[in-house]
């Protein structure tokens, strides 16, 4: 397994270019099964998740023209055509947990699915029950055995649902069912992310009738076919925000280009609070690194809150604050996983439920340490940038899954970093 080696301390400065969302692509290329014409897609990072979904779709029958995507031009061209399986298998479900979104797709277009459930991960259960109950509320009939969900429906009707969670994956799964149901379906308490926005863009091109995207209550006014589409999917605003914070850490002046500010509002209210010195405009968000860091309490929150994906990030910033940081995880059970990598670089984090206290210290040391999943492996990689000596993350592959050839970005920024081929 490849390890990544930092030799922490070096200043960073210069421009870093974010990539496409990896939490808008996955949908919006799912939502490919919804149509049988071709669907072209840009932007589309080079990640391992991604590889997944597109390994997923040709399973389905999905024809899968990656060639620009495979040389980092980013364009993917699906031809859903002749989707002749209706299976996700719990191997590539387990994998990736966005597989299970192909279940209203395939349910909405061909009637029937076959798909693993997704299980626990890392960070939590992840129950897909939200998921299930708008199905069955659009006239689904839902089993579940071995592991399974088997889902048939002759037709697919318009109801109106009520999330008990602003869930993501839900909101995504019946929007997409939605949109090939007969009749009008409304989605309350929707989830509000930028990525939902996004895929309801993406289906309106396809000749959806999606309406309300990103507000909490959605209209979808069911449509009998889909039609292909050409789209680019938003910048990834998690990625732009961990750029964002390696610079507050051991910037130097970095210019962060290509993210959408407004994606990012809760993010850099906290970051101003700290201390940190930003400039914001449309090309993106210059942060310098010589401030003196104030400890923050933060709250993850569902979209426009806090985001869950930057909690640990934002642990490590507060781990070298000069205060004492109280940080809330309100979405995920068991997301502080970083926390022991951390005590283990130095930093003060006391656990207490689904609180950690972080008191500020002067700073971190370099130490071999583990990623546990996606978004605590980049927080190890920032602890290692800003720490005295030498670092070495092991199970990067969690880091392969959502950024795009990290240590070349931050190497490009005068970071001494380098991954190892293990
Ligand atoms: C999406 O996951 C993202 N993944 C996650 O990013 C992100 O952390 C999460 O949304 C929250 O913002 C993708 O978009 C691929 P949820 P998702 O359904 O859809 C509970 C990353 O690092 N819940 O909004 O799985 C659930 O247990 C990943 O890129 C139910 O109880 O998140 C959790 O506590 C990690 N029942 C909360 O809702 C359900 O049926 C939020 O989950 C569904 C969810």
């Amino acid at each position: 397994m490849d390890k990544i080696i930092i030799h922490g301390g070096r200043r960073l400065e210069g421009e870093v270019a974010v990539s496409g969302s990896k939490n808008a692509a996955l949908p919006i290329l799912i939502s490919s099964l919804l149509t049988s014409e071709p669907c072209v897609y840009q932007g589309i990072p080079q990640l391992v998740d991604i590889n997944t979904a597109l390994k997923l779709l040709a399973g389905l029958g999905v024809v899968v023209d990656k060639e620009s995507w495979v040389k980092g031009g980013g364009d993917i061209i699906l031809r859903p055509d002749r989707v002749r399986n209706f299976e996700a298998s719990y191997d590539l479900v387990r994998t990736m947990r966005a597989s299970f979104l192909v279940l209203g797709p395939l349910l909405a277009r061909f009637g029937y699915a076959h798909v693993s459930t997704p299980g626990g991960c890392a960070i939590g259960t992840r129950p897909v029950n939200l998921h299930l109950k708008g199905l069955a509320e659009m006239g689904a009939t839902i089993e579940q055995v071995h592991g399974y969900v088997e889902a048939k429906a002759k037709k697919l009707r318009g109801a109106q649902i009520y999330l008990d969670l602003p869930s993501v994956g839900a909101t995504e799964n019946l929007m997409m069912a939605a949109s090939l149901a007969e009749g009008t379906t409304v989605i309350e308490n929707a989830a509000k992310e930028p990525e939902i926005e996004d895929l309801a863009a993406a289906l309106n091109k396809m000749g959806a009738r999606v309406e309300g995207a990103g507000g909490d209550l959605i209209r979808v006014e069911g449509v009998s076919s889909l039609g292909g589409l050409t789209h680019r999917v938003i910048p990834d605003r998690i990625e732009a925000a961990s750029f964002v914070i390696a610079g507050a850490l051991i910037g130097g002046d970095v210019l962060v280009t290509g993210v959408r500010p407004a994606h990012l509002d809760a993010f850099f209210i906290k970051l101003k609070e700290a201390g940190i010195e930003l400039s914001i405009d449309a090309n993106g968000v210059r942060v310098k690194g010589n401030n003196t860091i104030k400890s923050v309490d933060v709250t993850t929150l569902p979209y426009p809150g806090f985001p869950t994906d930057m909690q640990a990030q934002m642990m490590v910033l507060m781990s070298v604050a000069d205060g004492v940081s109280v940080i809330t995880e309100t979405i995920f059970e068991n997301r502080f996983m970083h926390a022991q990598e951390l005590d283990r670089m130095g930093a003060d984090i006391r656990l207490e439920g689904n609180r950690a206290v972080v008191r500020g210290v002067k700073e971190l040391s370099g130490a071999p340490v583990m990623a546990t999943d996606l978004r605590a492996s980049v927080s190890l990689v920032l602890a290692g940038l800003v720490a005295n000596g030498t670092t070495e993350v092991s199970r990067v592959y969690h880091l392969d899954r959502g950024y795009e050839h990290i240590e070349k970005k931050f190497s490009k920024l005068g970071a001494a970093i380098e991954r190892v081929k293990g």
